[in-house]
C-alpha cells in the first residue's frame, strides 16, 4: 500500500514538472510564469482540484509515440476565487509549446462541460503554439469542439480568457467567443496568421507585437478588453473582476458587504457641469462618486474613450455602468463607442446585472468615414442592446441628450425603469446653433437676430422640463443626490419582472 502511495506521489511530481526544468527556466526567461504558477496566483490558496493530470496524447506520427508528457500541455480543474467556484484550464507552454492535441482538447472540453452543467464561470489561460502540428486534423477538430462549447455556454456562464503568451490560429477564435479577453504587455500576442505568413501572402513586414500585441488589441482592434504589465498583475485584476460577476445566468448578482452610505450626498456634483455647454468635464467623477467606495472595474478603457463602461457596486451588489465621456470627442457616439457599449450592455443583460447609464451625448458622429464604416449598423447595435435588455435600467441625463443618441442611451422609450435628468440637462433634437440654422434657413438675418433665435431655442428646448412635462423624464433631480436616487431605485427594482417575446434567438445587426 505504502509503495502505491509513493508511486502516486512520484507520478504527480513528474506531471507537475510539465516539460521539465529546462523548459520552465526558458518560460521564466521569457518573463512568463508557468501554468501552475498562474493557477496558484489566481485561486484561493489550497483550493485547486486538478482533473486529468495523467492524460497523455495518442499521436503516432513524427516520433510522437515516444514523446509523452502527463497532462499533455494543459492543466485543468476547478478552485475558488474569494470563496466562489470557477473552472479553469491553463495551457502549459513547457509541454510541446502548449499546442493542442486531441487529448489536450478533450481535457478542456471536460471542464467546459462541467462548468456549463454546474453553472460556474470558466477561465482559460492561453499560452500556446496552436494546433499540434504532428496531429493534423485531430487538432483542428479538437479546436472546433472547444468553439462549439464556448458558443453554447455564451450567455449561460461567464467565460474569460487570459492571453499570456503567443496565441495563433485556433487559439484566437475560442477567446473571441468568450466574454472578456485580457492580455499581458510585451509577452502575449494574438493573430489568425503570424508575421511569417503575412510576409508570404501580402509582402508586409511586421513584428508579432505590431501585428497582435496587447497595445494593438486594446487600442485599435478592440479584440482585448484590457492589458496588464505582467502575469501577476493580470491575475490579481482577474480575481477582482470575477468578484463582480454572477456564477451563471440564473444565480443572481453577487452581493458583498458594503461599507459605503446609501444616501451619501456629493455636493461637488452640483458644480460638475460647466456653465459653458461646450466645455468638457470628466464623467468619471460622477461614476466614481456614485459607485460604492469609488471602485469601478473598467472594460476597454483604452478603446473608444468617448464612452466609459465598467462594473461597480451599489449597496454591495454588482451594477454595469455606461457613461458618455465629454472629455473625448465631446462624448459623441461613433461606431467604436457604439460597439463597445453594445457588447457590454448585452453582457449585463445576459447575467442579470442592472445597468446605470449616465448621458451627455451631442449625437452620432457625422462624416463619410463613419458612414462608410457602417455607423448605422454599429449605432443600431447599441440601440438594439438597450431595447432588448430586461434588467433594471436607470438613466441619468447630466447635460446633452441630442437627437437619435437621446433615444439610444437607455431612454424612457426603450423601457428605462427610472429616467432622471439633472437641471442642466438639454434634451432636444440638436444643439441650438444647428437648429436655428435649419429652422431659419430662408430668413436668416443678421448676427443679432441669429443670437436672438438661438436664445429663444435654448430657453424653449435646451432644458429637461419639456421632456419631464411629457413623462419621458421621471424626475429632475439635484446632482448631489444622484447616488441616493440611483441606489433607492435599484433596491426597488430587485424583483423587476419583464420578459421579451419567445424567439429562437434574435437577429442583432452584426
Ligand atoms: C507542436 C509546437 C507547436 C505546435 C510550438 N511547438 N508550437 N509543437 N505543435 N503548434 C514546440 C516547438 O517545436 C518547441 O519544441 C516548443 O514548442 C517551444 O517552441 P519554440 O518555437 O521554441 O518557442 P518560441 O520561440 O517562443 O516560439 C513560439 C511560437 C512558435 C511563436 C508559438 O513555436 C511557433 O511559431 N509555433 C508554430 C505556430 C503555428 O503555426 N501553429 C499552428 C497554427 S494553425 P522543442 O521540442 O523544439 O523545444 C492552427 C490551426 C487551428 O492553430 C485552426 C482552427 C480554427
Amino acid at each position: 500500500m505504502r509503495d502505491i502511495i509513493k508511486e502516486l506521489e512520484e507520478r504527480r511530481r513528474v506531471a507537475r514538472l510539465g516539460g521539465g526544468e529546462k523548459y520552465i527556466e526558458a518560460q521564466h526567461a521569457r518573463g512568463k510564469l508557468t501554468a501552475r504558477e498562474r493557477i496558484d496566483l489566481l485561486l484561493d490558496p489550497g483550493s485547486f482540484e486538478e482533473i486529468d493530470m495523467f492524460v497523455e496524447h495518442d499521436g503516432q506520427e513524427f516520433g510522437m509515440q515516444d514523446k509523452k508528457i502527463p497532462g499533455d500541455g494543459v492543466v485543468t480543474g476547478w478552485g475558488t476565487v474569494n470563496g466562489r467556484p470557477i473552472y479553469l484550464y491553463a495551457k502549459d507552454f513547457t509541454v510541446f509549446g502548449g499546442s493542442l492535441s486531441k487529448a489536450h482538447s478533450k481535457k478542456i472540453n471536460k471542464v467546459q462541460d462541467m462548468a456549463l452543467r454546474n453553472g460556474v464561470p470558466i477561465i482559460g489561460i492561453l499560452d500556446s503554439g496552436g494546433a499540434r502540428i504532428q496531429e493534423g486534423v485531430d487538432a483542428l477538430g479538437g479546436y472546433a469542439e472547444v468553439f462549439q462549447r464556448n458558443t453554447l455556454a455564451s450567455g449561460v456562464i461567464p467565460q474569460i480568457t487570459m492571453i499570456m503568451g503567443p496565441c495563433a490560429g485556433g487559439d484566437v477564435y475560442s477567446p473571441a467567443i468568450t466574454d472578456f479577453i485580457f492580455m499581458v504587455r510585451n509577452t502575449s500576442y494574438m493573430f489568425v496568421t503570424g508575421p511569417g505568413v503575412v510576409k508570404t501572402v501580402t509582402n508586409e513586414e511586421v513584428t508579432a507585437e505590431e501585428l497582435g500585441g496587447a497595445k494593438v488589441h486594446t487600442t485599435k482592434s478592440s479584440v482585448a478588453d484590457g492589458a496588464y504589465d505582467n502575469d501577476v498583475e493580470a491575475l490579481a485584476e482577474l480575481r477582482r473582476l470575477i468578484d463582480f460577476l454572477p456564477l451563471s445566468n440564473t444565480s443572481g448578482v453577487p452581493e458583498q458587504p458594503s461599507f459605503d452610505i446609501r444616501d451619501r450626498a456629493e455636493d461637488a456634483l452640483d458644480t460638475l457641469v460647466p456653465d459653458n455647454p461646450n466645455m468638457p468635464y470628466d464623467m468619471m467623477e460622477l461614476v466614481k462618486k456614485v459607485v460604492d467606495e469609488g471602485d469601478l472595474f473598467e472594460i476597454q478603457k483604452d478603446f473608444a474613450k468617448n464612452i466609459i463602461v465598467g462594473f461597480g457596486r451599489i449597496e454591495g451588489r454588482s451594477v454595469g455602468f455606461v457613461a458618455n465621456q465629454p472629455m473625448t470627442l465631446a462624448g459623441v457616439l461613433d461606431s467604436d463607442a457604439s460597439r463597445k457599449a453594445a457588447r457590454f450592455v448585452r453582457f449585463c443583460d445576459c447575467f442579470d446585472i442592472p445597468i446605470v447609464t449616465f448621458v451627455d451625448v451631442p449625437g452620432f458622429l457625422p462624416g463619410t468615414s463613419q458612414e462608410y464604416g457602417g455607423l448605422i449598423k454599429h449605432g443600431a447595435k447599441l440601440l438594439f442592446a438597450y431595447a432588448e435588455a430586461t434588467v433594471p435600467k436607470i438613466t441619468v441625463i447630466t447635460r446633452k441628450a441630442y437627437g437619435g443618441a437621446y433615444d439610444v442611451m437607455a431612454s424612457k422609450h426603450l423601457r428605462g425603469d427610472m429616467n432622471y435628468a439633472w437641471p442642466t440637462a438639454e434634451i432636444a433634437v440638436m444643439g441650438a446653433k444647428g437648429a436655428v440654422e435649419i429652422i431659419f434657413r430662408s430668413s436668416i438675418g443678421n448676427d443679432e437676430e441669429i443670437a436672438e433665435h438661438t436664445r429663444e431655442y435654448e430657453e424653449k428646448f435646451l432644458n429637461p422640463f419639456v421632456a419631464a412635462e411629457r413623462g419621458y423624464i421621471d424626475e429632475v433631480i439635484q446632482p448631489h443626490n444622484t447616488r441616493r436616487r440611483v441606489a433607492r431605485s435599484l433596491a426597488l427594482l430587485r424583483n423587476k419582472e419583464l420578459e421579451n417575446p419567445w424567439k429562437k434567438h434574435d437577429n442583432i445587426p452584426l
